[in-house]
């Protein structure tokens, strides 16, 4: 059993602690709130769940250190405004070996932070602290069906999987799911865009719209949100998991969501600060949508939706307005994600316009190997968009004399798995890179130093060209020859 200790009493805090309590754990609850922890002790309730017995077996705790020492696991449950602060008192006594799970949900504006790494960067600021000791636990469970008992399903992700295993089986319960995730950008960056989709859900719900509206609104908004996350190199299973679409429909749909409350408000008319006082607590998607816009600006991305909630909420345009501007816009494809054409659809965008820096690298990763990995892994690092230029078959026969054992199909599957490669290309002849790089906007070609010098050429058309050094020793030619002299 483990023991844990829960960072704020809210719903979702107190209903995960009634869960983790139920399941045996040891777990102590600390409010930054003294009144909370009192109410809690006196009547074994809360205030916001009036239907749900606190458990007996939960400590209660107003003192911090108390809190923190010892435990195998830290939950961090308080509204995304109060995080960093929170880290910071959490800072002063939390162990390189703890595990932080947090389940707040929201994007930090100015520095446009998850909130995992705003808690890593407050902890660092006292003393080293691993990001994969982090874990971020998102998915679709209002805090009301989960205090009691009713089924749900939840992401545990993390860049340590092991602490991500770990997380998920102490929160695992006969009425809890949990599944892990590696990406812990992609679902953070689910749990707080999915809130402005909300609030749009209840916008058009409050305007008297029917559920045709709420799933073009679930559709396309987990469209832009995916948009986003690949711009920004999050994984697409992410978008389509739990903390993704799974969240969004629970929070589009759902009568328990505040967002979707408060959006409905807004929709029949109350204006911002009154839907926001009527929910009476906190709208999370309204805090996410300052970094919502900034990021929406950084990428470069289209997300008509989000930008009309952050008009109607920042800008006071009255909802009807901004629906007529959506169904206004340009006819579309429902085409696939590809950042280049969602940019360059965009007649608003030029390439002065976006800081985003485009790398292209060119090459056949037959039998990918690590030599590949390092190769797109730093070609990544040097911007924000990577392009492989991938040899076909014909090419790599013919041409380059190479005789592939993975065709160009299972090639280019492969690459598009890793999360370093946006977009794979065909390669088909020596000479395309200069329209490549001109058709694709491309700021830095990458190539391994075995081609020093062949392609410098490019930097007339304004094309800067990096050498890297070969990881040493291996190649696809190597791993043939050897597994045929075995
Ligand atoms: N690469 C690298 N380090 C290695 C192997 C390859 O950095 N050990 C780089 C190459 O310089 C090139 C890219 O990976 O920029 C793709 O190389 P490719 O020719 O497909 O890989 P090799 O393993 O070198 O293939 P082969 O053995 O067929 O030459």
């Amino acid at each position: 059993m483990a023991s844990l200790s829960i960072i704020g009493a809210g719903t979702w805090g107190i209903a995960l602690a009634n869960m983790l309590a139920d399941s045996g754990h040891d777990v102590t609850v600390w409010s930054a709130i003294g009144d909370e922890i009192d109410y809690i002790a006196q009547y074994h309730k809360h205030p916001k769940l009036k239907d749900v017995a606190i458990s007996t077996k939960l400590s209660l705790t107003k003192d911090l250190r108390e809190a923190i020492e010892g435990k195998d696991i830290i939950v961090m449950a308080v509204p995304s405004v109060f995080v960093r602060s929170t880290a910071k008192q959490v800072g002063e006594f939390i162990k390189e070996d703890q595990i932080i799970v947090d389940v707040a949900k929201g994007i930090e504006p100015v520095t446009l932070m998850t909130m995992s790494e705003v808690i890593h960067e407050e902890i660092n600021k006292i003393k080293p602290f691993d990001y994969g000791q982090l874990i971020a636990l998102s998915g679709p469970t209002h805090a009301e069906e989960v205090s009691i008992g009713l089924p749900s399903t939840i992401v545990s992700a993390g860049v340590n999987i092991e602490n991500a295993k770990f997380v998920q089986e102490v929160f695992s319960a006969p009425y809890m799911r949990v599944y892990t995730n590696d990406d812990i950008r992609g679902t953070e960056i689910c749990g707080a865009l999915k809130n402005i989709v909300a609030l749009a859900a209840g916008i058009a719900h409050g305007l008297g719209y029917g559920d045709n509206a709420t799933a073009a609104l679930v559709t396309r908004g987990i469209h832009e949100i995916t948009t986003l996350g690949l711009a920004m190199g999050c994984s697409i299973h992410t978008f389509y998991g739990l903390a993704g679409i799974g969240d969004l429909v629970v929070t589009c749909t759902s009568r328990h969501s505040r967002n979707n409350q408060c959006g409905t408000l807004i929709g029949q008319g109350y204006d911002v600060e009154t839907a926001k006082k009527k929910v009476g607590m906190v709208v999370e998607g309204i805090s996410a949508l300052e970094a919502a816009d900034a990021l929406r600006i950084k990428y470069h991305v289209e997300m008509p939706i989000m930008r009309s909630v952050f008009n109607i909420i920042n800008f006071s345009m009255p909802p009807a307005e901004e629906v007529k501007r959506l169904y206004a816009r340009q006819h579309k494809s429902e085409e696939p994600f590809d950042v280049l054409m969602t940019i360059y659809d965009n007649p608003d965008v030029t390439k002065e316009h976006h800081g985003m820096k485009r790398v292209i690298t060119y090459g056949t990763f037959d039998m990918l190997h690590y030599g590949h990995i390092n190769l797109l892994r730093r070609a990544k690092a040097l911007g924000d968009y990577l392009i492989v230029a991938l040899s076909t078959d014909e090419f790599a026969t013919l041409v380059k004399h190479k005789h592939c054992y993975f065709n160009y199909n299972e090639r280019k599957s492969l690459l598009e798995a890793m999360r370093y490669v946006d977009l794979v290309i065909p390669e088909e002849n020596w000479e395309q890179k200069m329209t490549d790089c001109k058709e694709y906007h491309i700021d830095i070609l990458v190539m391994g130093d075995d081609w020093k010098g062949k392609f410098d050429y490019l930097k007339d058309q304004g094309v800067e060209v990096i050498y890297v050094p070969r990881t040493p020793e291996i190649s696809t030619t190597k791993i043939k020859a050897d597994l045929h002299s075995e």
